[in-house]
């Protein structure tokens, strides 16, 4: 299928790894141009090497100019550094068509262990910086009359995941606001969405498996893996280009007319029936 993607551009924040990184190469294989953003310097070096480098194939491939790669620092829960890093992007690129508004995840905590400042600080790493990145993408999409915003969010706004209590209260929060702003966009040919992931293998699960080793509640790396695979009809943890697949298409000309969905993608692992 076209995704339509060619010569359009995109924002991406939590890029260095994982699902960011996942979809800044699914994107470059469609002809995107990108900012990546994170918060380590290392991280955001090795993404720029590779996505330069996949750009390059691509051209090389179809006799075409290489599409660009823009990278800044970011930490997403930073006011100042969001704002500097969009306009830094549409300085690189120009305007932005699509955004995946992604970070890092609060701490494993049960609600007994969380204080007001670990709730505080997962309202700010996951609502309040999807609250201001949407502010500063989406009214120039909305003027243009063409845009998608992706949201990452997790399994969690289904079901609550065991520990992860935090994750759980705030992240249906952000899905609301993809409600609400895709009331508000779809008129104007800008469509909003939220992808709920159930467990993939990045660093993000391999920090749980720490977590479990740590409890005692797994003996091994592979004791873990192996109490979430019982737990998945599919039987396997994702792997980060099948969300990324997911987001791409979201972000697609042919997904237009799909906006204000929650998107779970999970092996099978939510039981509800809606
Ligand atoms: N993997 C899973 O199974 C799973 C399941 C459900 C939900 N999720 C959620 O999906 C999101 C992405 O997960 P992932 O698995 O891709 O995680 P990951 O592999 O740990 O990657 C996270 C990315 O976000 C960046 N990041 C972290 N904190 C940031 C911040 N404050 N500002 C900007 N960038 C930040 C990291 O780079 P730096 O550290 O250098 O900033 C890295 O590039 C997280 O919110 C995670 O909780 C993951």
């Amino acid at each position: 299928m076209d995704l339509g993607l060619a010569g359009r551009t995109a924002l991406i924040t939590g890029a260095s790894r994982g699902f960011g990184r996942a979809t800044a190469l699914a994107l470059i294989a469609e002809g995107v141009h990108v900012a990546l953003g994170a918060r380590g310097v290392d991280g955001l070096a090795l993404v720029q090497a590779e996505a330069i480098e996949a750009a390059r194939a691509r051209a090389k491939r179809l006799g075409s100019q290489p599409t660009r790669v823009w990278t800044q620092p970011v930490d997403v829960s930073d006011a100042s550094a969001v704002a500097s890093f969009v306009a830094g992007a549409r300085d690189a690129l120009g305007p932005l068509d699509c955004c995946l508004v992604n970070g890092g995840g609060p701490p494993a905590l049960d609600f007994m262990a969380a204080s007001d400042d670990a709730w505080a600080d997962a309202t700010r790493l996951l609502l309040a910086s999807s609250v201001r990145l949407c502010r500063l993408v989406l009214p120039e999409m909305m003027e243009r009359g063409w845009g998608r915003i992706v949201q990452v969010t997790s399994v969690a706004v289904r079901q609550p995941v065991p520990d992860l209590v935090l994750s759980n209260v705030v992240r249906p929060a952000v899905h609301a606001l993809t409600r609400n702003l895709a009331v508000m966009a779809a008129r104007r040919g800008v469509t909003v969405n939220t992808v709920a992931p159930g467990f993939h293998l990045t660093s993000a699960v391999e920090r749980l498996i720490r977590r479990k080793l740590e409890l005692g509640e797994a003996g091994s790396r592979e004791e873990a893996l192996a109490q979430w695979e019982r737990d998945i009809p599919a039987g396997r943890l994702g792997r980060p280009e099948e969300l990324a697949a997911l987001i791409a298409f979201l972000m697609s000309e042919p997904a237009g007319y799909l906006t204000g969905q929650l998107i779970v993608s999970d092996g099978g692992w939510v039981r509800a029936q809606f």
